[in-house]
């Protein structure tokens, strides 16, 4: 069962230099939330904020009741337990094999003996594509195989809570599309409450419940994805579109004189670079694989947006109202697909066993395409 993640009022600087101020939000437990937001913005330090790498000046961060900002060094400890942390850069130990690199956290904070370990760590090599690869050093692989494996070492320990940094970063679009894949059917069937970290519009727009955007040291936003994914914004319309017109510049804010010149180079009819895609039809968001359980946080989403609705938007309500019939259309289809492989592990029935997922019992064998191939 995931663990709701409360963040209240968080402040972050390296010396004299803000990262971000005054972050409130809170991760839903069980829901999958999404972080956007220009290079730089600070998402990793947000991220390593959240399992106490780095120290916030001000806030809190609760985790299953417990101010990770306050506490002390032993009940971290015990708290990052909960974690499955991708790092952005992966974060291997360069010196050992894929293999060693995975069981690193069972060997650290378990007592299980070596095959035990081998059969969880093969298991989660196998599920992102690098079962052939486990006595492979980190530097003997490609940038997307090492990426894969942070993921693996990051889903070992089980994790009620799992933060991805740029899941998506080195991997090529197909094998993007299995790894979110993939953390829509962990998240099914163990119910962890999971933020990706991402550049990646399509991800965006398919995978997550909730999406924030952090810009100009300030959570700009934080809610129901077709909050954003309607937002009149000019910095999130511009971020989505990834448009070179608009308030988000290389480096710093621009100033008016560049903005003024851009608008006339936009009204003369000059390209942006961005895409013309509108943001406001909302695709339907990914759902678990044939077979997985329902994600039971889906309900609980819904129950919650239903809440806030009328605080909302116009568009967004409408956006989560279509969006919300297509899932219902698409989760009715799914219901009969399953009934026709006379799969009757569907929703409710598979109470009571949510604490294993795409192991030894099979799911993923049932499911070649589940996994993430290799390369
Ligand atoms: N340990 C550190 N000490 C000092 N400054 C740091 C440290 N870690 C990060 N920073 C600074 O914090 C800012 C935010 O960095 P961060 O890595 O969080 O950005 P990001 O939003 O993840 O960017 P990207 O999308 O490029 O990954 C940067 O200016 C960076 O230089
Ligand atoms: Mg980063």
């Amino acid at each position: 069962m995931g663990v709701e993640v409360s963040v209240e009022g968080l402040t972050k600087s390296f010396g004299s230099q803000n990262i971000w101020r005054d972050v409130t939000l809170t991760l839903p437990e069980g829901e999958v939330s999404a972080l956007l937001g220009p290079s730089g913005t600070g998402k990793s330090v947000f991220l390593k904020a959240l399992i106490g790498l780095l120290h916030p000046e001000q806030g809190s961060v609760i985790v299953d009741g417990t101010d990770i900002t306050k506490c002390s060094s032993k009940e971290l400890y015990e708290i990052r337990k909960l974690f499955g942390v991708l790092f952005q850069d992966g974060a291997l130990f360069g010196s050992m094999s894929l293999f060693d690199n995975t069981a690193f956290p069972l060997r650290e904070h378990t007592k299980k003996g070596e095959s035990e370990i081998r059969d969880i760590v093969m298991e989660k090599l196998d599920l992102v594509g690098l079962a052939d690869a486990g006595d492979k050093l980190p530097g003997e692989i490609s940038g997307g195989m090492r990426k894969r494996a942070g993921l693996a070492r990051a889903l070992v320990l089980d994790p009620q809570i799992i933060l991805c940094d740029e899941p998506d970063s080195g991997l090529d679009p197909v094998r993007t599309a299995y790894i979110s894949q993939l953390l829509i059917d962990i998240n099914a069937e163990i119910d962890a409450t999971i933020l990706i970290v991402t550049h990646n519009i399509n991800i965006a727009r398919t995978i997550p419940d909730n999406i924030g955007m952090l810009f100009r040291k300030e959570l700009v936003m934080f809610g129901p994805r077709e909050v954003l994914l309607t937002s009149e914004e000019p910095a999130v319309k511009q971020f989505l579109s990834g448009d070179r017109f608009g308030p988000i510049g290389m480096s710093e804010e621009k100033d008016d004189a560049t903005a003024a010149q851009e608008a006339q180079l936009a009204e003369a009819g000059v390209s942006g670079g961005g895409t013309k895609d509108d943001f406001s039809e909302i695709i339907p968001q990914v759902q678990p694989n044939p077979g997985m359980p329902e994600r039971k946080a889906a309900a609980r989403h819904r129950e919650r947006v239903e809440e806030m609705l009328h605080t909302l938007p116009e568009n967004a309500q409408r956006a989560i109202r279509e969006s919300q019939q297509a899932e219902d259309e698409i989760r009715e289809e799914r219901q009969k697909v399953d009934a026709q492989n006379g799969d009757g592990r569907n929703g409710s029935e598979r109470d009571g066993h949510d604490d294993q997922y795409a192991g030894s019992d099979a799911n993923t064998e049932q499911f070649p395409a589940y996994r993430a191939g290799n390369a």
